[in-house]
């Protein structure tokens, strides 16, 4: 199988690719290098799997790319993104380009060849549940977003189910609740926390650091996504999470604790305007219909070993600390 991964390059497209790989996929990666990618990871994957493996630097925005490269594919698995909340609170147009143009992008190229389609998605789309009540996002909840980023995801999949009803594309989309893992970007909560540590500073907990989020190992997210891809059924959405729901403040103790500090060694700093304040995901519908389940169900061994990669690969993060620091120390963070 030939997959044409957009985004291959960063946090969960790089994974993606790794385990496509080992799979025994061809995969081409399209990714434009912004500065949360690693493109160390993909020319380390492409020395390890000669001849199966090629990563494009170009934009899914840039269409006669991207129609060559979805003609020489047989699926396309659509991770591109500006992905953090906080950037598209400062420069909203850029995610809604990115995000919805370039789907948009994507999906008639996938129509003009008639390739196969599937969408990553978040569960952001469905906007935020109460903190203390037992309900989650299923399949059928309403898409109510609350930020630029998660407003032009929610753009993206309508595109992606209208291609679906209106012109019969075979396309896919699964959303996922918060990723952790290698590789993440160290402006996401995780790996900035474990990385002020390892520089000698204190985590940052934004508000009351109530909010929830329910947090799921990036390999379990990717192996959800490839039983969709493989097995899902066409024009049909699928919601992937681990019950993995903790606080920030949780997540933040327990981080301080496994690298040695009091738990409570953090900074409060002001909120993020709109601040969504509880994510949870009922899997039921990939579980029963493709079997798939979390391996990774025990977060605190799951950030252990994020710490340990954190630990073991600086030269890929440090270079990036300084600027995401600066930038948002100067928004309040
Ligand atoms: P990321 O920011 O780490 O990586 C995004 C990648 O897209 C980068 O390599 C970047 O260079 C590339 N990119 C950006 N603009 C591009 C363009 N115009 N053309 C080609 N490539 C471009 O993001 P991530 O956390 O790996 O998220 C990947 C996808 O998964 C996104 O669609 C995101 O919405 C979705 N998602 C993320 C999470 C999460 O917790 N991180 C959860 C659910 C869904
Ligand atoms: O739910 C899936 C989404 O999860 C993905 O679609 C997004 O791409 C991904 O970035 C993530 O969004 P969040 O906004 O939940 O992630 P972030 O890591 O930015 O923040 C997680 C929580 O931690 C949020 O409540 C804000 C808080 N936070 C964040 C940072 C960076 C802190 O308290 N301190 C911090 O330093």
């Amino acid at each position: 199988m030939r997959l044409l991964v957009t985004g291959g390059a960063g946090f969960i497209g790089s994974d993606f690719t790794s385990m496509a790989l080992r799979e025994g996929a061809h995969v081409t990666v399209l990714d434009l290098l912004t500065y949360a990618s690693g493109a160390q990871f993909i020319e380390a994957e492409a020395n390890a799997f000669p001849g199966r493996c090629d990563l494009v630097r170009g934009s899914i925005l840039d269409a006669k790319l991207v129609s060559a490269l979805v003609k020489e594919s047989d699926a396309i698995v659509h991770f591109a993104a500006e992905s953090h909340n906080d950037n598209s609170l400062q420069d909203p147009t850029l995610f809604v380009h990115t995000n919805v143009d370039g789907t948009a992008v994507l999906l008639e190229a996938a129509r003009e060849h008639g390739k196969r389609f599937h969408h990553v998605s978040t569960d952001e789309v469905y906007g935020d549940l109460p903190l203390n009540a037992p309900t989650k996002f299923s399949e059928h909840s309403p898409y109510r977003p609350s930020s630029p980023y998660s407003a032009s995801k929610a753009a993206a999949d309508h595109l992606v189910r209208a291609w679906v009803r209106s012109f019969g594309l075979n396309a896919t989309i699964s959303n996922c609740s918060n990723n952790y893992g290698p590789r993440q970007h160290v402006e996401k909560l995780i790996p900035r926390a474990i990385t002020e540590r390892l520089q000698g500073r204190r985590p940052r907990v934004y508000g009351t650091g109530k909010n929830v989020r329910d947090w799921i190992h990036v390999r379990d997210h990717n192996r959800g996504i490839w039983d969709v891809l493989l097995r899902g059924r066409a024009g049909h959405t699928y919601l992937i999470g681990a019950d993995g729901e903790a606080s920030n403040l949780d997540v933040i103790r327990m981080i301080n604790e496994l690298m040695g500090y009091p738990a409570n060694d953090f900074e409060w700093v002001q909120d993020r305007p709109g601040h969504d304040l509880r994510y949870a995901i009922d899997a039921s519908k990939i579980r029963a219909e493709l079997g798939w389940k979390p391996l990774q169900t025990d977060l605190r061994e799951g950030i252990a070993q994020t710490i340990n990669w954190y630990e073991e690969n600086r030269a890929w993060w440090e270079p990036k600390k300084a600027a995401t620091e600066a930038r948002l120390s100067k928004w309040g963070y």
